[in-house]
Formats: C-alpha cells, structure tokens, sequence
C-alpha cells in the first residue's frame, strides 16, 4: 500500500485526505453507530456463507465470525472507539476487524458492497423496530381495554363537532381507540411482511461474479427470501417509508387522543385527573396542574410525519441504484422512531393513571338535549311517525325547553303534548341518559352490555399477542 493521507479502507486511488467540511457532510458514524449489532449480524451471515462456498477458506471465515464477536462485545461494553475518519459504522467495525484478526478481514467484503451492507442493516433495524413497537401497542391497548372494563358503564357525552351529540359511556370511548391502535398494528405488520427480503449479495449494484448463495445468508439473517433484483436491492427505501407512513398515523391516533385528555383535564370539562406522576406544575402559578405529557404526546405527529415527508423528498426523483443521499433516511427516522416509542409508552403511563370522574361525566351527558335523538325514535316507534316528522317535532320540543331553561327530562308532558298530543308520560323513560345509553344494542353499539363484551373480549386476545410475540 502506497504511503499518504487518503482514506485508508478506499483511498488506493487517492492522495490527498479529505477536507475536513467534507468529513463532516460525508460521516455517517454518529448516527449510524445505532446498527451496529445488524451490521455485525449481517457481517457473520455473509462470512460464513463465503466459507460455506468455498470462496474464502473455512479458517478465515471462523476467524472473521470470533472476530466480530469480539468487536461486538467492545461495543457492548462502551470500549470501541469510533472514528469519523473511517465514514461509517461498516467500515469501523472492518477496520477493528483487521487489528484482531489481520489479513482476514479484508476478505469480509469479498462479493458485498456497503450498498447492500447498509441497505440489510436498516432493514434488520427496522424489522426490530417493528417488532418492539407491537410489543408497546398492546400494552396501551391493555391499558385503554382495562380502563374501558372498568367504565363500562360511566357516562359521558359523546360528541359530534365537539357538540354534545348523543350520551355515550366512556368505556366505549377508550375502546374506540383500542380499534384504531388495532388497525395501526396492522398497518406495521403490513410493512414488515414486505421488507422482510434481503438485500444481501446485491453487492454495488449488479450482484457478483462469485458464487455466494444469498438464499443461505437470507435465511440466516430471517429474512423470507433473498430481493430478486439487484438493483431495487441496493435502491429501495420504500420500507422505511412505509413504516414510517405507519408511524405517522399511529401518531396522528395519539395526538387525537392527546388532545383529549387536555380537554378532560381542564376545570372547565373535570372529566379526568391524572396524578402527579404525568402533570407539572406551573413556576409562577402555584394552582396549576398542566397535562405536560398529553401536549407533547398531541406534538410528537409533528416530527414523525416530518420524517417522513423529509425522506420522500430524499428519495424523489433519485435515479438508480445508490446514492450518498439515502444515507439521509436514517436520522430522521431514528428520530420519528424514538419519538414515537416514547409518546406510545407516555400514553400507556397516563392511560392507566387517569382516573374518571364519573359525576361529572353524568352531569355533562345530560346537558345539551342529547336524548333528543331518543325522544324522536320514542315518536317512530310508538306513534309509528316517519322518522322526518318526529325529528320536527322533536326540534320544536327543544326549543321549547331551551326557551325555558330546562334540560328535556325535566319539561312537563303538557308542555311536550302542547307540539305533539299522543305523547304519554311513558316518554320520561328514554329520555335518561341511563336509558339512552342502555339503549344502543346495535352491534358496535354503547350500550354497557356491549362495551363489557368488547373489553372482555379485546382483553383475551392482547393476552395471546402478547404470549405469541
Ligand atoms: N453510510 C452509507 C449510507 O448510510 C453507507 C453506504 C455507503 N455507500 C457508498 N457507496 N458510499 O448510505
């Protein structure tokens, strides 16, 4: 090797040692360190695969896969020392490689390239990712399904338009957003179906005249098969995209839900408290109790959908195969990554923290009218009116209790005979929230019944995810 400055894993053409503005654009180390565990797995994959083959000696690839347990142990003890100097994770591990194992480990990279090293790392990482993040869903899921067993039964309004709609119970509710989050599991498990192909042996582009068998190193590293084109192997970023499009609308459930608990929480609506233990105080006013955890949970969608909007703009228009520029697609996402473990596992925290306050639930059911829906389907269905009519009718009973300050309950049955004749006292029994909700049977229905069901039910099946995952 030639005396001189350059980069000493691919300097051979070069002489000069880059500008240190260039070291800053082009290192990689600082985040991609994060995969360094894949990036070893994939090395051992790939080493014994060629010693199985036959295209290094079965000597080299025994002392290549000791040497990288070794390396790997120094990571995991906090004692490799990274360089910037050497660009990335795979050619710091290669060049601590080689001060173990010597001339070995320049056969490592023997028909691979680290287009297709980086492309199986990620994906390795990603696929774990996933993983933990289902693990983290379920138990919000628990967490949202206990409390909606719980409250069964306790009132609330529900709302259209943030209008007091129609009285539903709170545990139907919490329950809503055990579906969505079920959906969001799917949508990950969708993805992860998908990128679970390895790009190994795609090598810089076009595969390798050596004999590898990317079947072998596919199956090694869990992968369900080998990428069938080089090409796309090395190109493709389209995992990360899709996980973090998951990601996105998992995010937007949270900050959904976020919000409102925020709601809940202000003296205004006292639906909900949550302890010390997910509240602040304020600095200056001392009667403060602030849902701290809830705003950054609603915040968080900001930078995953940002990860992910950042990345397509990266991808864009990017010709094939590899480009400097996909080494862009990993802070971002290890950002929204992170962002979005710690809002699911704040969520879980306040979830089971909170606690309903079921008077002031009640009360507020019963405001606005919102058995007004009742009291129409009480005139179809014992005055066989068309449902248009009692609706009419109905809207002028409400006027007739806004105009004289009264919930609908509360109206004598004169003053309700006055809009319609054949209304009998019998009518007071729908128009209780008690009653309304005990009324919604239909299936997916509020009715506490129903919500017990769906809990119970919800409940047994996170049990057996949970064993199975
Ligand atoms: N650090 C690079 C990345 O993250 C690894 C691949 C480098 N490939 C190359 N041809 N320079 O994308």
């Amino acid at each position: 090797m030639s005396k001189n400055n350059s980069n000493k894993m691919w300097g051979g053409r070069f002489k000069m040692s880059p500008a240190e503005i260039m070291e800053d654009i082009n290192a990689s180390i600082d985040f991609d360190k994060r995969f360094a565990l894949q990036d070893i797995q994939g090395s051992k994959a790939h080493a014994e695969m060629l010693a199985a083959q036959g295209i290094i000696t079965k000597a080299d690839g025994k002392a290549i896969v000791k040497g990288l347990d070794q390396v790997l142990a120094e990571i995991e003890a906090g004692k490799f020392k990274y360089s910037r100097a050497l660009e990335d994770i795979h050619m710091n591990i290669e060049a601590r490689l080689k001060t173990i194992v010597g001339e070995a480990a320049g056969r490592v990279h023997t028909g691979r390239s680290r287009n297709d090293q980086v492309a199986t790392d990620l994906r390795l990482y990603v696929r774990e990712t996933i993983d933990g993040l289902d693990d983290a869903l379920v138990r919000l899921q628990q967490a949202l399904a206990k409390q909606a067993e719980a409250n069964a039964a306790t009132l609330m309004p529900g709302f259209t338009h943030l209008q007091p709609a129609q009285p539903v119970t709170f545990g139907h509710h919490l329950l809503a957003y055990v579906e969505m989050i079920g959906r969001d599991r799917g949508r990950f498990q969708d993805a992860r179906k998908r990128l679970n192909e390895s790009p190994l042996g795609s090598a810089a582009l076009a595969g390798t005249s050596f004999p590898i068998d990317r079947k072998a190193t596919a199956a090694a590293l869990g992968f369900d098969r080998p990428m069938a084109n080089s090409l796309d192997g090395v190109s493709d970023r389209d995992f990360v995209l899709e996980t973090l499009s998951a990601a996105t609308i998992t995010a937007i459930h949270l900050s959904r839900f976020a919000e409102e608990i925020v709601i809940w929480m202000t003296p205004q609506f006292g639906f909900i408290s949550l302890s010390d233990k997910f509240t602040t105080g304020s600095s200056i006013m001392p009667q403060k109790r602030n849902p701290d955890a809830a705003e950054l949970t609603r915040a968080k969608v900001g930078r995953i959908a940002g990860a992910f909007q950042s990345l397509a703009m990266v991808m864009k228009g990017l010709p094939l195969a590899y480009s400097k520029d996909m080494q862009e697609d990993k802070e971002v996402a290890f950002d929204a990554f992170d962002s979005l473990k710690l809002a699911v596992a704040a969520m879980t925290g306040m979830v089971e923290d909170l606690k309903a306050n079921p008077e002031a639930m009640a009360a507020a059911a019963g405001q606005g009218f919102s058995t007004a829906t009742d009291l129409a389907d009480w005139l179809v269905r014992e005055l066989k009116m068309p449902f248009r009519d009692a609706h009419h009718v109905t809207g002028s009973i409400v006027a007739e209790a806004e105009a004289q300050g009264v919930e609908l309950a509360d109206l004598p049955l004169e003053a309700m005979k006055a809009h319609e004749k054949r209304i009998t006292k019998a009518v007071f029994d729908v128009l209780s929230v008690e009653n309304s909700v005990k009324s919604r049977t239909s299936y997916g229905g509020t009715a506490p019944q129903n919500v017990m069901k769906s809990a119970r039910s919800w409940l047994k099946r996170l049990e057996k995810d949970l064993s199975a995952g």
